[in-house]
């Protein structure tokens, strides 16, 4: 059967990496991968084009999808529009939320031959392979009531972190499945000794425990989880926390693989359909450039292939590829090191493509 992917470049950098994660795709097609490839506009190039960042075609297309990559989204033109709703960030948040897409995977693998790229010591990193995973359609991102008003004669700004017990069980058990595919070791970090809402979460995922006596859960608290990931991360396997926090620790765990450039993720739900995105932003000082850093995209669409499209195969000789690069030396400027080969954005794709077949 023929699979829809929808690629939506969006914006800053978002087109240059996701022109070379497409001709990844392409690659595929040639090796047995049965999709037609579509794309869509999304973020600050749809509101020029349209006045929204998420327009309607663009949903629609998203809807019927069996996966969508997505570059970035967002940059400086466009971060004075007044009314939030039209910012390009609640584009991608729009596509979240409408599709259900609550469980985001954000594995931070540092490939051995970065060891030197990461600003951490090799010994402190050889070896990482952590897999985050961060709740992505509830939390302070999208808890109600939320706004800017006018109170006392002042403007106060607030947001609801809020979730419900079925939210953190559903994203609780995919973290625990996880655990038990990978090493039995799952992290729940909360702000457990300040905040109601992550109280509820401890519990949850305590009484989820019961149901996984093959996975050792733990529970940190968000501050020294950041401590931690820098101090000693390979302590951690699975690590499950909500949005907002997830956001912050994912960034921090890209730093330990040499660059943010090489972090992928997935976002998956209920169904199985999937968005795929690096974990950067659209970099916009690099951005039209040529620079970027285009394996975390890359990287992106061999998970698509393992988790939306069932072609394990696929994506792991796209993995092999990534890696066959880096030993022969290829290195973006944001991995760069001594000895090694600076190449550009398309260049990076070039030799990809080449090592794919
Ligand atoms: P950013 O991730 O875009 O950039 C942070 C730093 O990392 C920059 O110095 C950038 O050059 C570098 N960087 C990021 N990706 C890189 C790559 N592939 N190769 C080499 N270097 C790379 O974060 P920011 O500067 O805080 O945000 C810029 C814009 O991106 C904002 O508008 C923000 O809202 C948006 N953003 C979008 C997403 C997304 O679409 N998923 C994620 C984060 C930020
Ligand atoms: C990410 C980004 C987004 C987030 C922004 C752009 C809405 O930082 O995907 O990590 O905060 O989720
Ligand atoms: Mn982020």
């Amino acid at each position: 059967m023929t699979r829809r992917i929808l690629v939506l470049p969006g914006d800053g950098i978002g087109p240059e990496i996701t022109a070379q994660a497409t001709r990844v795709l392409e690659a595929c097609q040639t090796l047995g991968l049965d999709a037609e490839i579509e794309q869509g506009l999304v973020g600050g190039s749809a509101y020029d084009a349209h006045g929204v960042p998420l327009p309607d075609e663009t949903l629609d297309k998203a809807r019927s999808a069996d996966a969508i990559l997505l570059g970035a989204v967002g940059g400086p033109k466009w971060d004075r529009i007044e009314d939030l709703s039209k910012r390009p960030e609640k584009g991608l948040l729009g596509l979240r939320k409408e599709l259900g897409l609550f469980g985001n995977l954000r594995p931070a693998i540092l490939y051995p031959q970065l060891a030197e790229a990461s600003t951490l010591k090799p010994e402190v990193v050889s070896g990482l392979d952590i897999m985050i995973v961060r709740e992505l359609t509830g939390g302070i991102y999208f808890g109600q009531p939320r706004g800017i008003e006018e109170r006392d004669g002042q403007r106060v700004g607030f947001n609801t972190y809020v979730y419900s017990e079925s939210e953190i069980e559903r994203i609780g058990r995919v973290a625990f499945e996880m655990a038990r595919k990978r090493n039995g070791k799952l992290c729940s970090v909360d702000k457990a000794n300040v905040l109601e809402v992550t109280i509820l979460w401890r519990e949850v995922m305590d009484r989820l425990a019961a149901e996984y006596p093959d996975v050792e859960l733990s529970h940190m608290y968000v501050d020294n989880a950041a401590m931690q990931l820098v101090r000693a991360p390979r302590q951690f396997d699975v690590v499950v926390t909500g949005n907002m926090f997830g956001d912050i620790l994912s960034d921090a765990a890209a730093m330990l693989t040499g660059s943010i450039g090489m972090l992928p993720s997935a976002s998956l739900n209920e169904r199985g359909q999937g968005m795929y995105e690096p974990c950067h932003g659209s970099a916009p000082d690099i951005a039209g450039q040529n620079l970027a850093n285009p394996l975390a995209t890359i990287l992106s669409v061999a998970m698509m292939l393992r988790y939306s499209l069932d072609e394990a195969d696929l994506a792991a000789r796209i993995e092999a590829a990534v890696g066959k690069v880096l030993d022969d030396g290829l290195r973006t400027a944001d991995i760069a090191s001594e000895g090694k080969r600076r190449v550009s954005t398309s260049e990076m794709g070039d030799a990809v493509l080449a090592a794919l077949s």
